[in-house]
């Protein structure tokens, strides 16, 4: 049975609106709104609310570039995310935008309590300034020659080739991404948060909270690294809040968007009887809050948000549910390939609900990256919901509509076997709840093969023929309908649209989680029309030729199928001698080498143990990439990579030079 009927509140992220939702957007609102439709048909009190993240720096820029306001930039995309994903079934109880007059009031609200009780401090910092554009530059708005490898054309933040973190002002001849002028430094006064006095109320949380694995172990990471005050202020000009008692400080747009997912809920309260804000976001309250995001932003999610929710004297998230990242085809989306589809061409040419149920396949509760890989999301949707589970009711549909004037059986034939489908439903039930939406969408196939294989060995087709066995045939198309049935409560979350005809073929309003235990029977049945057609190749196609790009290709995306003579050239590759290697415990693969690379010694762990022996490398002479970022692994950091061939285990050869060659030598 279902447990008594809980208050939930979810969010997803705040997209940014200054670009158009593509299909990595669309993991994470598919994902939300099928754990919110599943918890809505279990009879929860299950609310989802959202916004546009309208506040920033890209965002004020981007407006000017286009010469429009920036409201008017976030309201056009605003209006772009709420028809797409309207259009892909994600079902917003209320969609909002962070520059609101309720943000605005809670932020103030929020920012005035850390005051009081003193977690906001003010310091002066120095920092990038263009002086023909008259403002601060974030670190990403200033590019140079990386420090310490000497690649040009990096973020002021940190290297995309050898990994170096940095300040703008380390760079090489440091330009403005603006004006192109070399930034000044210039002293600035900004406004402090107190992360550091935190840690423990977060390290309690983090236990409350059950977050994934993968999730606790980036906290510890950041943990041991030790927490930082976090500046929650941007000079002017800035499009975001003015700061209470300030002339030209702004919130930081990371302080106030996440304050959004209140506000977007107050709005709603607002216009609801019987909502209140209070019940939900007090610091006792026994509501439940959850915040679907992806990887990239659980910083901001699990460290600043609960930690500023807790000092301002709210109730912190219930838990944080964290997602991969979507590659398609095994790689990043690429403008150049075609596979940075935006949800609008997806839609003009495919049924959304397909790419749900895809998704749905492929997602669990960790944070790995799922990979739409377009000849398997053909095969897998029209093997799956065509084949298998539409099918099911197109066998049946017909006799009971032709013979029996689409009349169902008052009995069920074989009661054994859909009992073992409704059996299922707590099971399903629990990989719903807990985001194994795969674990769940590979049982409910199962169950579909096994309707399948009944119809086939009870074959109605043949029965029909035979008059005197036309009742015998009312039962087992009834069998079939009612197992079709319950499957489809099952994947309802997942896929409205055919759920909602499926409904109007069996006549019924509306379904609960609990109406795929408790047959159908001796009713009358509409008309059955087809559910969904299989999906095309030359459908697919069209959405990838229309993504593509015609424009010239720029450096960053020719990255993505070749490397220029450049990028090559900025792998330092060295000669080095092996001084030491040894066996590293608790990791079967590995040894660890201690390298001379000429001037220095360092420590690099290889997967080469099955292979080597450690005894027999000392001496030896390697090739290894000497700038690649150090790594920091279970066992120690890794500084470097040693290169070999072969496909690994006991067949991995390492590379070695000629004599002659002398360790520290560059390899040319
Ligand atoms: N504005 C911030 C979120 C503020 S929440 C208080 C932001 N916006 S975003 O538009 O960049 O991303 C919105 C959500 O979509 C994020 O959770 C992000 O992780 C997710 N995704 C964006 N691209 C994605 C993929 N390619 N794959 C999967 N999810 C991705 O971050
Ligand atoms: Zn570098």
């Amino acid at each position: 049975m279902s447990d008594s009927q809980r208050k939930i509140l979810v969010t997803s992220a705040l997209p940014y609106a200054n670009g158009s939702p593509h299909m990595g957007h669309l993991v994470e609102y598919i994902q939300t709104d099928i754990w919110v439709r599943f918890q809505k048909l279990r009879g929860h009190d299950c609310i989802y609310v959202c916004a546009s993240d309208s506040h920033g720096t890209p965002i004020m820029l981007k407006a000017r570039e286009l010469g429009i306001t920036p409201e008017e930039l976030t309201e056009g995309f605003s209006k772009e995310f709420v028809s797409d994903f309207a259009d892909f079934g994600i079902e917003f109880d209320n969609y909002h935008t962070t520059h609101s007059p309720e943000n605005e009031e809670i932020v103030g609200r929020m920012y005035q309590a850390l005051r009081e009780r003193g977690d906001i401090y003010t310091r002066t910092i120095e920092q990038s300034y263009d002086e023909k554009e008259g403002m601060f530059l974030p670190d990403r708005f200033v590019k140079g020659t990386c420090p310490r490898c000497k690649s040009e054309d990096q973020y002021g933040d940190a290297c995309e080739v050898c990994g170096a973190t940095y300040a703008p002002e380390d760079l090489i001849d440091p330009k403005s991404v603006l004006s192109g002028t070399t930034p000044i430094k210039r002293e600035s006064e900004h406004y402090f948060f107190k992360l550091s006095e935190y840690e423990e109320r977060l390290r309690n949380w983090m236990t409350v909270a059950k977050l994934d694995k993968n999730v606790v172990a980036k906290l510890d990471e950041w943990f041991d690294a030790g927490l930082q005050d976090w500046d929650i202020s941007r000079d002017a000009p800035y499009f975001g809040f003015r700061i209470p008692g300030t002339e030209d400080k702004y919130f930081y747009v990371w302080l106030d968007a996440p304050v959004g997912y209140m506000a977007s809920f107050k709005h709603l309260c607002d216009r609801t009887a019987g909502l209140e804000f209070d019940d939900y976001w007090k610091a006792d309250s026994d509501t439940e809050l959850y915040h679907f995001i992806g990887k990239d932003i659980m910083y901001f999610h699990t460290l600043f948000w609960p930690a500023v929710l807790e000092g301002s004297g709210f109730r912190t998230p219930t838990s944080v549910y964290a997602h991969g990242f979507l590659t398609v085809d095994g790689q990043k989306m690429s403008k150049s390939r075609g596979t940075f589809i935006k949800a609008r061409t997806y839609l003009d040419n495919l049924n959304p609900e397909v790419l749900r149920y895809y998704y749905a396949a492929k997602l669990g509760p960790t944070i790995e990256d799922i990979d739409l890989n377009l000849e398997d999301f053909i095969a897998r949707v029209n093997s799956d919901l065509v084949g298998k589970l539409v099918n099911i009711a197109s066998r049946c549909a017909g006799f009971i509509g032709k013979r029996f004037e689409g009349r169902l059986a008052d009995t069920l034939a074989d009661g054994a076997l859909f009992a073992e489908i409704a059996d299922a439903s707590e099971v399903i039930a629990q990989h719903y709840e807990k985001r194994e939406f795969s674990k769940a969408m590979r049982l409910i196939m199962a169950l579909a093969d096994k309707a399948n294989r009944y119809i086939d060995e009870h074959k109605p087709w043949i029965m029909a023929k035979d008059e005197d066995r036309l009742p015998e045939v009312q039962l087992v198309c009834t069998q079939g309908i009612n197992m079709f049935r319950s499957l489809m409560v099952y994947l309802s979350p997942v896929i409205p649209g055919v759920a909602s005809g499926a409904r109007a073929f069996l006549n019924e309003s509306k379904w609960q989680w609990q109406d795929a235990s408790s047959p159908l029977l001796g009713e009358t049945l509409s008309k059955f029309k087809p559910l969904l057609t299989r999906v095309e190749a030359d459908q697919v196609a069209r959405v990838v030729e229309q993504s593509k790009e015609s424009k010239p290709v720029t450096d960053t995306e020719q990255q993505d199928d070749y490397i220029s003579i450049d990028d090559f050239a900025k792998v330092d590759l060295r000669i080095a001698r092996i001084e030491k290697a040894e066996s590293v415990e608790g990791a079967d693969k590995l040894l660890a080498l201690t390298l001379d690379v000429g001037d220095n010694q360092r420590q690099v762990f290889a997967g080469i143990k099955a292979a080597y022996d450690p005894a027999t490398l000392v001496g030896r002479h390697v090739i290894v990439v000497a700038n690649l970022a150090p790594r920091k692994m279970r066992f120690g950091v890794s500084e470097g990579m040693v290169l070999a061939a072969g496909p690994g285990g006991e067949d991995i050869f390492l590379l070695s030079p000629d004599e002659g060659a002398k360790p520290g030598m560059r390899v040319k």
